[in-house]
């Protein structure tokens, strides 16, 4: 689903009452910042009636970068990343994608691996904690599984 839905709105504000960022996460303001500025920036995966991942991106030149994503903390390990990732790799099969990840985030570099990424470079002491970023990229047009 696209920000750009009729209900895309309702269940947004839905799925994060209650979100709590932890270290890392994106507040509900940047969200909303984000989803403001480029309403084509975003897509979500609903299950049932309810909004459960949702990916934030910008569109470069021949690139993609995803900014943040997450999928609510009640539905993690049921496959919702990666189907979302999948909608989105679909859609611009053409591109190349890059992210930056904590180098700590086990579940998030264990996501992209599992979807194409690899490593390809590394900011240390990038975050303020003085935690390191790792740069990753995933090729244009590599088969989906
Ligand atoms: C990272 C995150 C988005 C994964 O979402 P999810 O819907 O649970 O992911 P999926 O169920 O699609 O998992 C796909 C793969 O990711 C990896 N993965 C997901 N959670 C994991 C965990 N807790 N530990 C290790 N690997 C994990 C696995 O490779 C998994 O594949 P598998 O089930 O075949 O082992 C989720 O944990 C999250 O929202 N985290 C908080 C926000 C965040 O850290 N965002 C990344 C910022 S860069």
């Amino acid at each position: 689903m696209s920000p750009e839905s009729p209900e895309f709105a309702h269940l947004f504000e839905a799925a994060i009452l209650g979100w709590r960022p932890q270290e890392g996460d994106w507040s509900v303001e940047q969200m909303r910042q984000h989803l403001l500025t480029y309403p084509n920036g975003a897509k979500a995966l609903c299950h049932g009636s309810s909004l459960v991942s949702l990916v934030f991106f910008q569109q470069l030149p021949g690139v993609v970068e995803i900014l943040y994503l997450f999928t609510l903390s009640s539905s993690r390990g049921q496959g919702f990343m990666g189907s979302l990732l999948n909608v989105l790799f679909l859609e611009f099969n053409d591109r190349e994608f890059w992210l930056e990840v904590r180098q700590s985030n086990q579940a998030a570099k264990a996501l992209y691996l599992k979807w194409g990424f690899h490593l390809c470079g590394q900011r240390p002491h990038y975050y303020s904690d003085g935690s390191t970023a790792l740069l990753m990229s995933r090729p244009a047009s590599l088969s989906l599984k």
